[in-house]
């Protein structure tokens, strides 16, 4: 039918017809867009709405109980879980170590982009592109290594150094009940911007989130996430013309903005001018020149560094707090395995990471707090490739996304035993050869081979010397046992109203 044959059909229509049409047209597209959808997967279990909408995965992930929720319908459904219409979840750790292997063929999927932080251009988070993900990311890494651990090691031992003189005056003060959440928050903003540019926020000192940037991101994280599993919102919130309009720009007044503002500056002027540093005061963006990295590489990256390294290593560390604070026998084995290093002179003070690695059970403490406390609960979706894959005995079409649930992940019971909703760190203690299998899977908590965390190395030392540093200095407890914190999950974690009471142990000065 030639064109001005339908306009003059639809010409004819009256408002109602014109209504019904298209109301008919949209009922039709839905229902055939949701049966081709339905359909690629229809031999993957999972909720009803789940296999034909996304609007199941959004709802979820805003319920901030996405890994309540996810890890009930994985137990429930089996080992590969439909989330969405081409969304699988997976907990089985061989898989994750498949799909993350250095030759694996799968790519990240879009859902990265909503990780996006500055409308210009991608960070080495966002890029999906692999090969050129690889490059960036081995430029990155010399900061995290080598000879620059030590650098890394001296500022941990400065910060908690802050955090621990930063109680002793809220003690010494009549406040012994703290809300230590926050503290661990501004401490972790206060080191990540040290180590960056030299330049802490002020957070943990002003005893405040200096740049709003915590508020910010606890404002914006549920509906980020939430949409995040939503194509098109994605595509409309992560583009460049949204983003310059609604996201952080380098001339907002605080928050992210604010800060890759600061950045982009001091990008600016160490390309400008060849400043010269003594080594001890060399940062991570002296390093990254040193490495190659173009001035808009360093910026991107750098902006990057603040949301992917503070909130995870906080959530962890407040998470362990709560585990230990609430659970006197651990409390008690941990406490004495310091006490008894000290006596022989196996710690020093601080205590050096090497040292800490020693230490059996603060290393079992540290595993179970990772475990039950997992920082990132699910997200980060590899796409299988074109050809497809078999996952768990079931065949999976190519261009899936296939979610770690890394909640589920730890929580698996034919890996870490019946127990393992409970904090027992003797579970990593009692058969050298499952801990041995206990702590891979744990690990995949920064997850793994060319998709492994950058900032691993250095979180990793702060787990060693930051429980060392609190229990030998003081002791701590849950202040309200039926409410210890309001813990919320979109991928990361909102946490609030963490109230401790802490109390000087002179015990071990
Ligand atoms: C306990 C603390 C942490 C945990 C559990 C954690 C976990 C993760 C996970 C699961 C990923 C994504 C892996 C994937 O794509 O599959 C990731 C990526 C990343 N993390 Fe962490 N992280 C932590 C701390 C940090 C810190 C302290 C920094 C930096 C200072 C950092 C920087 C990054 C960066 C830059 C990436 C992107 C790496 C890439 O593009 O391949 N993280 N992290």
């Amino acid at each position: 039918m030639p064109l001005t044959a339908v306009f003059d059909v639809v010409g004819s229509l009256s408002w109602t017809q014109l209504a019904l049409g298209a109301t008919s047209f949209t009922i039709l597209w839905f229902l055939v867009t949701s049966t081709v959808a339905w359909y690629k997967l229809r031999h993957i279990p999972g909720p009803f709405f789940a296999s034909f909408s996304n609007i199941w995965l959004v709802w979820t992930a805003y319920s901030g109980l996405s890994h309540l929720i996810i890890d009930a319908e994985q137990k429930k459904h089996g080992s590969v879980l439909r989330t969405g219409p081409a969304d699988v979840a997976i907990f089985d750790p061989e898989t994750l170590m498949r799909i993350n292997s250095a030759r694996s063929p799968y790519t990240r999927g879009m859902w990265y982009r909503s990780a996006r932080v500055d409308y210009r251009a991608d960070s080495v988070l966002t890029e999906l592109d692999i090969g050129a993900h690889g490059k960036r990311k081995s430029k990155l890494a010399s900061a995290f290594s080598g000879k620059n651990v030590a650098r890394l090691e001296s500022k941990v031992d400065e910060w908690i150094a802050a955090l621990i003189a930063k109680i002793h005056t809220n003690i010494a003060s009549g406040r012994e009940t703290m809300d230590i959440g926050k503290l661990v928050q501004y401490f972790q903003v206060d080191l990540i911007s040290d180590i960056q540019l030299g330049e802490p926020w002020g957070d943990l000192e002003g005893n405040k989130d200096a740049f709003g940037f915590l508020k910010m991101s606890d404002n914006f994280l549920p509906a980020m996430q939430s949409f995040a599993a939503l194509p098109l919102a994605r595509a409309i919130y992560t583009s460049p013309w949204f983003m310059r309009l609604f996201g952080p720009k380098p001339t907002d007044t605080s928050g992210l903005g604010l800060f890759i503002g600061i950045i982009e500056k001091e990008v600016n002027r160490r390309f400008g001018s060849n400043i010269e540093k003594p080594s001890e005061s060399r940062d991570l963006l002296d390093i990254w020149i040193d490495h190659g990295l173009t001035p808009d590489e360093c910026q991107l990256d750098l902006s990057l560094l603040v949301p992917a390294g503070t909130e995870t290593t906080a959530s962890m560390i407040r998470g362990t707090l709560l585990l230990l604070g609430s659970s006197p026998v651990p409390y008690r084995k941990l406490k004495q395995e310091l006490r008894d290093a000290i006596a022989a002179g196996r710690i020093s003070n601080p205590v050096t990471n090497d040292e800490a690695k020693r230490l059996e059970y603060l290393q079992a403490v540290i595993s179970e707090g990772f475990r039950l406390m997992v920082p990132i609960s699910f997200g980060f979706p590899k796409v299988v490739p074109p050809s497809g894959d078999t996952i768990c005995g079931k065949f999976i079409p190519g261009g899936t996304n296939v979610y770690p649930n890394y909640h589920g992940m730890m929580r698996n019971k034919e890996v870490f035993g019946h127990d393992a909703d409970i904090f027992r760190p003797e579970r990593f203690l009692d058969d050298e050869h499952k801990a041995a299998y206990m702590r891979k899977v744990t690990d995949l908590a920064f997850g793994a081979g060319r998709f492994m965390c950058l900032g691993k190395a250095l979180a990793l030392i702060e787990m060693n010397k930051i429980f060392v540093e609190l229990l030998r200095n003081f002791d701590i407890q849950t202040a309200s046992p039926e409410r210890p914190w309001q813990r919320t999950g979109y991928t990361t974690w909102i946490i609030d109203n963490f109230l401790t009471r802490v109390t000087e142990d002179t015990t071990m000065r």
